[in-house]
């Protein structure tokens, strides 16, 4: 009786256990590891391919990551699995790469020294650059479309070299104070040291799995990675982007949290980085005290901000809350002291600030309402709305122009770009540099003379405009240009553009 009892069960176990096996091979996690590890890495933490984890993904929806794993994307490495998995795997390896892992990935200081990457030079001893264009006058213009950048010369329009980024650029080119070297940061953490004057990649260096920005130190000795994973900011030497210092991102109540953004206040000699989960800001200096090991000085706040803007001399910081309220915080005295009254979502980072009447007035863009807020500096009282066709991203102008330039990011006037008479705070005119695509991110020349649009689609481009009479000067065909950056204006701190 009892054999018998026994037999069937064992029977039954072989058998559940084959079809686990069965099963086994269907699962998201075995497709996973048999189509795509290849490329993607074994933990999803990329290789010739991006990192594939739920906050590396971002922008991307699961509808689109279903049709993208499906047919893949149009020349590149990315081939459609429609032929090698039925839909139903297809489906389950979209949901699988917008879940999070197990175990939380993490990047230690082993992986960054292991992962750096120094670069032969073609020209050794060059020290001046090996085209002819001001080297203070290119712009590097970021193309999202392919993942390339752009060299172009801000006085002839022409692109004098182009090459591959890594996947996803984020934050915006980070120039040398010389203006000859320029750092770059991916979304999966890389960061890329280019010499512009050899137009050449110096060192790589993977300092996270997923980072927002980098700052450079205005001695140009430290470059700072601000990074959502692992949770720290990651100091490397400019020089060969050698690893200097880990440093945890833990609030003062021993909380762990993303780091949302790292700039470098100059005149301070310190970078400043905000937490993303936690209500603190960070002074950490470099001066004479780096050796000291990076002090931090933390200041607590009553709300998190996501958003910031400096004045021109770093004594305060403009920072926006998730919920859209504004706080003016002087970096001095650690603590908020205005908090003017900007209702909608101000977009804060793009402000810009010139000179009204006998004080500075900063502008600002707003990503929910079309308007444009103008903020007196010194009262922060609002003195103007300026009414517009739609919710904005950019905002930009120049010290030898006129006028501000705005975009209308969001909505069905995604088209138009909005130029506004610095003095009277009307809008003068409303160019419409492509009927029908989404204009945006203005820059300005050195000179200031001319202004370029980018028409933010795959197969966009960049609208010059003689910047006095606004008419076009030409059009450049770009891969999606989501930004462009003037070495100039940049390393100059140039109040008409973000830092
Ligand atoms: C031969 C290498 C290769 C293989 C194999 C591969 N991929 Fe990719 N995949 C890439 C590359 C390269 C990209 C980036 C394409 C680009 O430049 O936009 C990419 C992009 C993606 C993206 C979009 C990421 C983003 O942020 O836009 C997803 C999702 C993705 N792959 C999923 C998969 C899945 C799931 C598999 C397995 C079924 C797979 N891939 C197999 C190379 C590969």
């Amino acid at each position: 009786m009892m054999l018998k009892k026994i037999m069937p069960v064992s029977i039954l176990l072989a058998a559940c256990y084959t079809t686990a096996m069965a099963a086994d091979a269907s699962l998201p996690e075995s497709l996973y590891q048999t189509h795509c590890a290849s490329c993607h890495g074994q933990e999803r933490l990329g290789l010739t391919g991006p990192a594939l984890l739920p906050d590396n993904l971002g922008k991307l929806k699961k509808e689109e990551a279903f049709k993208l794993i499906r047919n893949g994307r149009v020349a590149t490495q990315m081939q459609g699995f429609a032929g090698k998995l039925d839909d139903a795997q297809i489906q389950s390896l979209a949901d699988y790469v917008f879940t999070q892992p197990d175990k939380q990935p993490d990047w230690g200081e082993a992986d960054i020294r292991a992962s750096r990457i120094t670069y032969p030079s073609q020209h050794p001893g060059q020290d001046t650059p090996v085209f002819k264009a001001d080297p203070l006058n290119l712009f590097l213009v970021v193309e999202a479309g392919d993942h390339h950048v752009s060299v172009l010369d801000g006085d002839s329009f022409a692109v004098i070299h182009r090459f591959p980024s890594r996947f996803s650029l984020h934050g915006g080119p980070k120039y040398d104070s010389t203006g000859r070297f320029v750092y770059f940061t991916s979304r999966d953490g890389w960061i890329s040291k280019f010499d512009l004057y050899r137009l050449e990649t110096v060192a790589e260096v993977r300092a996270g799995i997923n980072a927002r920005n980098a700052a450079i130190s205005s001695d140009g000795k430290y470059l700072m990675v601000g990074n959502y994973l692992p949770n720290n900011l990651v100091v490397l030497d400019a020089q060969d982007l050698s690893l200097v210092k880990i440093i945890d991102a833990t609030d003062g109540l021993g909380k762990s949290s993303r780091i949302s953004a790292v700039y470098d206040a100059q005149p301070r000699k310190s970078f400043i980085a905000a937490l993303k989960d936690s209500p603190e800001v960070w002074e950490i200096s470099y001066g004479d005290t780096a050796s000291a090991g990076f002090p931090i000085r933390r200041i607590r706040l009553e709300t998190v901000l996501d958003d910031f803007f400096f004045d021109q001399d770093y004594a305060l910081l403009l920072g926006a809350s998730r919920k859209g309220q504004a706080q003016v915080i002087d970096l001095n005295q650690g603590k908020v002291v205005a908090k003017p009254e900007l209702s909608g979502m101000p977009h804060l980072s793009s402000g810009i600030i010139w000179k009204y009447r006998d004080t500075n007035v900063l502008a600002t863009p707003d990503l929910k309402e079309g308007v444009i807020n103008i903020l007196d500096m010194s009262t922060w009282a609002i003195i103007k709305k300026i009414k517009t066709d739609g919710p904005g991203f950019f905002m930009r102008s120049h010290e030898n122009t006129p006028y501000a330039w705005t975009d209308v990011f969001f909505g069905e006037h995604k088209d138009v770009m909005h130029v506004i008479d610095k003095q009277s705070l009307e809008i003068v005119k409303s160019l419409r540099p492509a009927p029908g695509k989404t204009s945006s991110h203005v820059e300005f020349t050195r000179d200031g003379s001319h202004a370029l649009v980018s028409i933010w689609e795959m197969d966009g481009a960049i609208v010059v405009y003689d910047s006095k009479t606004l008419e076009e000067v030409k059009r450049i065909p770009m891969k999606k240009p989501v930004g462009k950056y003037n070495v100039y204006n940049k390393i100059n701190r140039s109040s008409g553009t973000s830092h």
